[in-house]
């Protein structure tokens, strides 16, 4: 069975969470299985080996393969995070939701000038979190090398909110 097969087998699907009508993909069976997440993190690492400075990875996560991959890679893991959790002065950018605003921050100081950035999350949805962690990069001086995703909810269109700010747009697995 390829990668895919294996983790869309894995991929836990809740309905109505966090809302009615809502199917949520469920992540965390691939975390309890440690040869699935080592090969998840693989793949990542074969795509982007040689062609980044960094790793952002979003809040929460993003996290969870991001870091890995960056220690492979052996580059750099930024955090992005949720307005409030980060200790030291910092960025921030606001951004709209389906209803209300969030908002998303990130150390000074932790994109270099001219630091070629991957930005990494587990699901790309509407394409809003990714676009805004973009825009932080941008903000500090740094270049967007692309956007990878364990999972891309295709119908949302979230890649086509990318593509201002890179075409190269990692997805494992579609639904
Ligand atoms: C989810 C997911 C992505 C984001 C995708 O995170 O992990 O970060 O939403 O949505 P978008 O493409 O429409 O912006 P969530 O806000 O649920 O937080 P968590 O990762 O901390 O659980
Ligand atoms: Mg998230």
């Amino acid at each position: 069975m390829s990668l895919q097969e294996r983790i869309d087998q894995t991929i836990r699907n809740v309905p109505d969470f966090p809302k009615p009508g809502i199917q949520f993909k469920d992540i965390t069976p691939i975390l309890e299985d440690p040869k699935l997440s080592e090969e998840v993190v693989a793949a990542f690492a074969q795509f982007w080996k040689g062609k980044v400075d960094a790793i952002a990875g979003v809040e929460s996560r993003g996290f969870l393969f991001g870091f890995p991959l960056a220690m492979q890679l052996n580059v750099p893991f930024i955090l992005i995070r949720k307005k409030g959790k980060l200790p030291y002065q910092t960025v921030s950018y606001k951004y709209d939701l389906e209803y209300g605003s969030a908002e998303i921050e990130m150390h000074v100081g932790a994109v270099k000038d001219g630091m070629n950035v991957l930005i990494h999350d587990d699901l790309l949805a509407t394409g809003g979190t990714a676009g805004a962690a973009a825009e932080l990069i941008k903000k500090e001086g740094g270049k967007v090398a692309g956007f990878s995703f364990l999972v891309e909810l295709e119908f949302l269109k979230g890649a086509d909110k990318l593509s201002s700010y890179s075409d190269v747009v990692q997805r494992i697995v579609s639904y």
